[in-house]
């Protein structure tokens, strides 16, 4: 089934059941940080009281629960980090969209979250304000100051900048609200509100109850709502809030547009008591002609039967789920045809486990590295990419839907492209899927980006949670070939190391892909046409990727002739941004910025000095099409646009588009038509 009609065919279904008031849920990287808020706060009040207590059994009840703190918060931890509901081809699930219309106000004083006093309404037992209430008057005399149903109207997803001339510049927080029926098709069935994104943090509240907190703006969440349900007029509420924090990922300097709001898919999703909440089936890393497959269960109390069936490739095979509801599976796969850009071959992969079953569409290839080779299905390819941020520049705003995803890819296909790096955060899951569908490969990416704050525990910690919701989401799609962890970050100690725990994060979590990171060339204080690229953290990572912009930022396209390189390691070197801005239809001499011509001239140049990079291996140049930057006033030029896409955001293509397109036509020629490899 193709994965857009899976899209369509989410269908209403009945039934609710409550959970207990106040049984707070938050995401993962506020689990921790729960858990350590609340062990410290016993901690000191255990402390207090020992000084206090002078009674012998007092002393001895103070030191008994200074005992059991730290393994209380651990377990907090452990008890709520499972990401909540289905992870994997959540769409494609029984249940009902969310999207559509919801009312919405506009609050920058965060008067809906705190009273007067700046204490949180929903921290309190019995709140008694806060617009997750949703509350109406009782009476003609009782004081209500706000209303959803009066207020204006945002579609979801979207982001507000794009939707509200008031809004293009807000920074801060918005009410959303979304009233809704829903029974669940049975009773013992379980029912999840899914979130494809919201930047940049999210409090959700079902009912006048606190679901939880999610914090970055690019990856899913969800909640379990099965005990909330009413079978009527149900209020879905979110605070989303986008303003920036120095200690958040991102920080507070980026070079696009930091639109707000519910930006991606809202869905009710439905499952069985038991259902399978994530699986991955993949090529396995080390042994030629095998697939190793895990699948994870939610709600198993006993070792459950698990089937997985890959159609057409004679796949169909069982095993027992294990004390912690995991099932692994390493099967013969001889008879699977591999994926590649030229022969993106997708599977039907059916899962089961006791009433639950889901489908997914899977395509098998290996990618590795081997000396300064980059090898996929075990042959040597040169990356022809392109970077892309997540915007749909003829509609304006964020891209969501797997229209949009299309149109950009498609772009990209046009240029000739087998290779994309989905620039500076997770885009949407639509991307990587319609990627796999095309025959795209898909470099990934974190919002590590510039100068975040590598000395904060915290941001390390959401870092790692957003690379986690990103791999988990994305780590069955085979055209992802490359996770990376950061762009442009000052070498420093503290930065390698959180850059290195990342790296570690990625392995854990997946090690059947590609890991690196933009990275930065330094000059030669000693000669002018001299580059180095020795950054210490190349030591961690698969590619020697990084960004130069020789001929815009740094002197004319007339110096890259006499450019020459010092490169610190014999790895594949992937070229992950060079570019220049042009106006679109702005014709002048190649020396004329922002022209044309001088965009024209800059590839030109480029790629016959990259051509002389022995180890060079790919490219994604900056960038496919104009994006909205907040970094970029020059009017009548940029207007608020970073003008460095190859299309205008008009959709019309520049000049350099057709450099590039001629340099990929003639390279693939050369090297990539032969028949697909078997595994
Ligand atoms: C940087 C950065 C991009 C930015 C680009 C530019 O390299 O990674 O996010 O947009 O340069 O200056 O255009």
């Amino acid at each position: 089934m193709k994965y857009t009609e899976a899209l369509r065919l989410t269908q209403p279904i009945h039934h609710a059941r409550l959970r207990p008031r106040g049984a707070l849920f938050v995401t993962m990287q506020s689990t921790t940080r729960l858990a350590f808020f609340m062990s410290s706060k016993l901690a000191l009040a255990a402390i207090q009281s020992i000084a206090k207590s002078q009674a012998p059994h007092l002393r001895a009840r103070a030191i008994l629960r200074l005992a059991i703190i730290p393994s209380l918060g651990l377990w907090c931890a452990a008890a709520l980090s499972a990401p909540a509901g289905p992870q994997q081809n959540v769409l494609s699930r029984p249940g009902m969209t969310l999207n559509g219309k919801w009312h919405v106000i506009v609050d920058p004083y965060e008067n809906g979250y705190y009273d007067y006093r700046r204490e949180p309404f929903d921290a309190a037992a019995a709140p008694r304000g806060g617009y997750f209430l949703d509350r109406k008057p009782a009476d003609r005399s009782d004081l209500v100051e706000y209303d959803f149903d009066t207020s204006p109207t945002l579609m979801v997803p979207g982001d507000w900048n794009s939707q509200e001339d008031r809004l293009f510049y807000y920074e801060g927080s918005v009410w959303y609200r979304r009233t809704f029926h829903y029974t669940p098709s049975s009773p013992n069935r379980r029912v999840f509100v899914h979130f494809g994104a919201a930047n940049y943090q999210a409090d959700v509240y079902l009912n006048g109850q606190k679901l939880g907190r999610h914090v970055g703006g690019f990856t899913p969440f969800a909640f379990e709502i099965t005990t909330l349900l009413k079978a009527s007029n149900n209020s879905l509420v979110v605070k989303v809030d986008n303003t920036r924090h120095a200690d958040a990922v991102p920080t507070v300097n980026t070079d696009w547009w930091n639109y707000g709001g519910l930006t991606r898919d809202v869905t009710l999703v439905e499952t069985p008591a038991l259902f399978i909440r994530d699986y991955q089936v993949q090529l396995a890393k080390n042994s030629p002609g095998r697939i190793a497959a895990r699948v994870q269960l939610d709600g198993a109390t006993a070792p459950v039967k698990v089937t997985l069936s890959i159609a057409g490739a004679g796949v169909s095979a069982s095993a027992m789920s294990d004390a912690e509801g995991a099932a692994t599976f390493n099967l013969d796969a001889r008879k699977l045809k591999l994926w590649s850009p030229e022969n993106p071959q997708l599977y039907g992969v059916s899962l089961t486990a006791g009433e639950d079953r889901i489908e997914d569409r899977i395509g098998f290839r290996r990618i590795a590295v081997r000396g300064n080779d980059i090898l996929l299905n075990d042959r040597s390819v040169f990356l022809r990419g392109i970077s892309l941020h997540e915007e749909n520049p003829l509609r304006g705003g964020r891209a969501y839907s797997v229209e949009d995803a299309r149109l950009l890819l498609g772009w990209a296909k046009e240029l000739g492209c087998n290779f994309v790096r989905l620039a500076h955060y997770p885009h949407n899951e639509h991307m990587a899927r319609i990627a796999d569908e095309l025959g795209l490969m898909l470099w990934e990416e974190v919002p590590v980006y510039w100068t975040i704050q590598w000395e904060n525990p915290q941001t390390l910690a959401n870092a790692k949670t957003q690379l986690t919701e990103l791999i988990t989401r994305d780590r069955n799609r085979a055209s992802v070939v490359v996770w990376s962890v950061a762009n442009e970050t000052p070498v420093s100690e503290p930065r390698t190391r959180f850059l290195k725990e990342l790296v570690d994060t990625v392995r854990a979590l997946d090690a059947t892909r590609l890991v690196s990171a933009a990275m930065e060339v330094h000059p030669d204080p000693a000669d002018p046409n001299h580059r180095i690229v020795d950054d210490p953290f190349g030591a961690y990572t698969d590619l020697l990727s990084f960004n130069q912009y020789v001929g815009w930022y740094d002197g004319l396209p007339d110096k890259l002739p006499q450019i020459r390189w010092s490169l610190g390691y014999q790895k594949p070197v992937v070229i992950s941004e060079f570019g220049a801005d042009a106006l679109q239809g702005f014709h002048a001499d190649r020396l004329t910025r922002f022209s044309e011509e001088y965009q024209e001239d800059l590839y030109r140049q480029t790629i016959a000095m990259l051509k002389r990079i022995p180890q060079w291996r790919g490219t994604t140049p900056w960038i496919l099409v104009d994006f909205r930057s907040p970094r970029r006033p020059l009017p009548h030029v940029q207007d608020g646009w970073n003008r460095k896409g190859l299309i205008g955001e008009n959709g019309m293509k520049k000049k350099a588009f057709f450099v590039l397109k001629d340099f990929y036509d003639s390279i693939e020629k050369s090297s990539d038509t032969l028949p697909p490899k078997r595994p």
